[in-house]
């Protein structure tokens, strides 16, 4: 079959498979392929069991594999055989030199610039996809001018906003598309060209264009005031907890104003996430590069409040349980970084664990999705840690539970048959506000949620 458009992702991970995915379902008469160096991540793609958890990917994924969508390896190929190019390789933060611990590691994508430059026969539209600092489109364009011959390149910037656990709704029924571009008649041209794609199901007026700068560093802004909301609501949790007010109250009070809105003002354990951090940090990066120091340490606080909420979590399960968990057994609800997915990237979950883990408790771990990669973060603890699917098995024979995600099916669990199986006197800290807390409190528990009064029998131990 002749397809209409042959389109490229390079990069086979949360972002590329799913975005690509959609496309691919939403325009069947185009061709999509996706590479990625690590073959393993191809051989899973292809298989029965997908690399990425993700609602409703299965289905997409069984529509169009094979027929619209391909998983590839011979990356070289695939560059010279198709004219658009997204790039969603990882850009995390930089481990070393100049900018350690907050600047962009930019080094996958520069080297993805260098590949379509090399294996390029013919002109090509290339798509920033990946989050990236603002002015990353300049160094690609810099890199990709230096082509020998008449082979031009137009760089857009694409940035994804689909979060994770939701990607496929996400993606389906975006609340925007952005797509930056020069201002040139090239420019304008790809631009056109890649607002065509999204035309196919996203309605016109929420596929919004802008100069290419704008787009980068609008990116980087979403992710900085979403992340800047969680740390807000965390902050006044702390406050409720020594006031007497209830953080659900304060939430629904204040985002009722449709000036605020209700939307992230979850009190929890602090965000996690492979990119919420990063983000936030490689935006300091840029202001103090830029010396706007005063814009630099308003956002790096945000950062600071997530650490400050989760230290506040870990000491208050220390000083709720009689200040020693030695020897104690804990049992951790929900290690992903949020529900409805199997990623623990930066997920509040591995610092909790380390945490207890050094106050010498026992540790099981309980998921629906993430044991896998729980095991991997915490190799280095290899032996010390329990991994137990069901709940009901993993609770059994505990001190306490520590609810760290927000899975749907830890509301609905039968806590009278796990008070029955635990050590007394036995404790929940629903690090969610998720379960009905009034109720376990009446079966026996003695109950710490996040932001609102502790329902404790030993009320005057459980301050920090
Ligand atoms: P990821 O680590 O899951 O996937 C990136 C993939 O790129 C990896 O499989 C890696 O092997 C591959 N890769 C790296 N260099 C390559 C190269 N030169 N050639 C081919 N493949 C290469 O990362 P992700 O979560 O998909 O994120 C990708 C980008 O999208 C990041 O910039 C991230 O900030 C951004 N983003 C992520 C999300 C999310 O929900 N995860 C949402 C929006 C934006
Ligand atoms: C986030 C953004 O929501 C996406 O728009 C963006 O594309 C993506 O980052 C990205 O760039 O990677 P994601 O991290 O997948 O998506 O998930 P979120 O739903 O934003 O949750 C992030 C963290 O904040 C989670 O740990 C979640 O539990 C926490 N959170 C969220 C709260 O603690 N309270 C809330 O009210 C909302």
């Amino acid at each position: 079959m002749k397809f209409k458009k042959n389109i490229l992702c390079i990069g086979a991970g949360y972002v590329g498979g799913p975005s690509m995915a959609m496309i691919a379902y939403k325009c069947p008469d185009y061709r999509v392929t996706i590479v990625d160096t690590n073959p393993d991540r191809i051989d899973a793609w292809n298989s029965a069991e997908l690399p990425v958890y993700e609602p409703g990917l299965d289905e997409i994924i069984k529509k169009t594999r094979g027929k619209n969508l391909f998983f590839a390896k011979d990356i070289e190929n695939q560059i010279k055989e198709n004219d658009i190019i997204f790039v969603s390789v990882n850009t995390p933060t930089k481990t070393f030199g100049a900018g350690a611990g907050k600047a962009a590691d930019l080094q996958f994508v520069e080297k993805t610039a260098r590949q379509i430059l090399e294996h390029s026969q013919s002109p090509k539209i290339v798509i920033e996809k990946s989050t990236l600092p603002v002015k990353t489109a300049l160094a690609m364009e810099r890199i990709l001018a230096s082509a020998k011959g008449k082979i031009t390149f137009e760089v857009l910037s694409n940035p994804e906003f689909m979060a994770e656990g939701t990607a496929m709704a996400d993606l389906e029924k975006p609340d925007r598309v952005l797509i930056g571009s020069r201002e040139t008649q090239s420019g304008l041209k790809a631009r056109a060209e890649l607002v065509d794609i999204y035309a196919r199901w996203v309605p016109a007026e929420k596929i919004i264009t802008s100069n290419i700068w704008s787009s980068e560093l609008s990116k980087l802004v979403a992710n900085a005031f979403l992340a800047q909301r969680v740390s807000s609501i965390n902050s006044i949790s702390a406050l409720c907890e020594k006031t007497d007010a209830d953080i659900s109250e304060v939430a629904r009070a204040v985002g009722m104003d449709s000036r605020v809105g209700s939307k992230f003002l979850k009190a929890g354990i602090g965000f996690g996430g492979s990119c919420f951090k990063k983000d936030i940090l490689n935006l300091v990066y840029l202001c103090n590069y830029y010396g706007l120091q005063e814009v630099a340490d308003y956002w790096e606080s945000v950062v600071k409040i997530n650490e400050y909420q989760q230290d506040r979590f870990t000491a208050n399960i220390l000083g709720s349980m009689f200040n020693t968990l030695a020897g104690k057994k804990i049992c951790i609800l929900g290690f992903s970084f949020k529900a409805d997915t199997g990623d623990t990237r930066e997920s509040p979950a591995i610092y909790i664990t380390r945490k207890l883990l050094a106050e010498h408790a026992q540790v099981v771990i309980s998921d629906p999705k993430a044991l896998k990669n729980a095991a991997i973060d915490l190799a280095s603890d290899k032996g010390k840690i329990s991994y137990i699917e069901d709940p009901y098995s993993a609770a059994s024979g505990c001190h306490a539970l520590a609810i760290l995600t927000d899975w749907e099916l830890y509301r609905k669990l039968d806590f009278q048959k796990i008070y029955k199986s635990m050590v007394k006197p036995a404790f929940i800290f629903d690090g969610r506000n998720i379960i009905d807390h009034k109720k376990c409190f009446d079966i026996g528990f003695n109950v710490y949620p996040i932001g609102k009064p502790a329902l404790s029998r030993f009320e005057d131990q459980s301050s920090v």
